[in-house]
């Protein structure tokens, strides 16, 4: 079937923050070059900028605070029900800034994407970015992956790396791997968009796909 001809992804997007991500997959269906739609913006903060994002593009937004459910699992069964009842093909979590439950990892299986500023499985968690300039690591970057009931652990999508330079500071260096962010994101979407997404266990398998074949080193080599 012709890709344009498929039903648009429906996608249930959960965000905390700014929604800078949230942003850059709007601008790639908008641009044409992800056939998908946002089907709802749910944050558990109600003064999330990710909001004002939404409204801007009529797409639908919910507040669902924990505070209002009796526990965490209430919480994500209630958050699951939303994104069913609007038949989300899939969860994209664009800093959404807590550990996912496992009513909603069992209702959406392999269905949930997140977005994480480092190359997983080193510096998980909160401040990656913070966590690998205090390793002194050279080479880091950001990595979308299926989301399980780790804390990152989910299998890996796609990576992409950025030097880390003497100079840098958290705010240097997490711009440089934002600005990356926001390219393997709609990528990622993309290629589950087309059904090009295969899990096996732990490892992803993406059909059609070119193999790399370029490296970097930082330093730079000089020999
Ligand atoms: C992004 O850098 C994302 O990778 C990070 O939060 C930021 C959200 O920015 N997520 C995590 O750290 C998850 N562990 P955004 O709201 O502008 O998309």
């Amino acid at each position: 079937m012709n890709e344009q001809k498929m039903p648009a992804l429906k996608i249930g997007v959960l965000a905390s923050g700014r929604g800078s991500n949230f942003q850059a997959i709007l601008d790639a269906i908008g641009k044409g070059k992800l056939h998908a739609e946002i089907a709802v913006l749910i944050t558990d903060n109600p003064s999330a900028f990710a909001i004002e994002r939404a409204r801007k593009h009529h797409i639908e937004y919910l507040v669902v605070h924990p505070a209002d459910y009796a526990s965490r699992e209430e919480y994500f069964r209630n958050v699951a029900e939303e994104l069913r009842t609007r038949n989300a093909g899939l969860i994209v979590l664009a800093g959404f800034m807590r550990i996912v439950g496992k009513a909603l990892i069992d209702a959406f299986p392999n269905r949930i994407m997140n977005i994480h500023p480092a190359l997983l499985p080193s510096f998980p968690g909160l401040h990656g970015q913070k966590q690998a300039l205090e390793y002194g690591v050279r080479i880091s970057g950001c990595t979308v992956h299926f989301v399980d009931e780790g804390m990152d652990t989910g299998p890996i999508i796609i990576q992409a790396a950025v030097p880390v330079v003497q100079e840098d500071t958290e705010d240097t260096l997490s711009a440089r791997i934002l600005e990356l962010e926001h390219k393997i994101y709609p990528e990622a979407i993309r290629l589950f968009a087309e059904g090009r997404i295969d899990v096996h266990g732990r490892t992803v398998q993406i059909k059609d796909y070119p193999n790399i074949q370029s490296f970097f080193t930082n330093p730079p080599l000089d020999i």
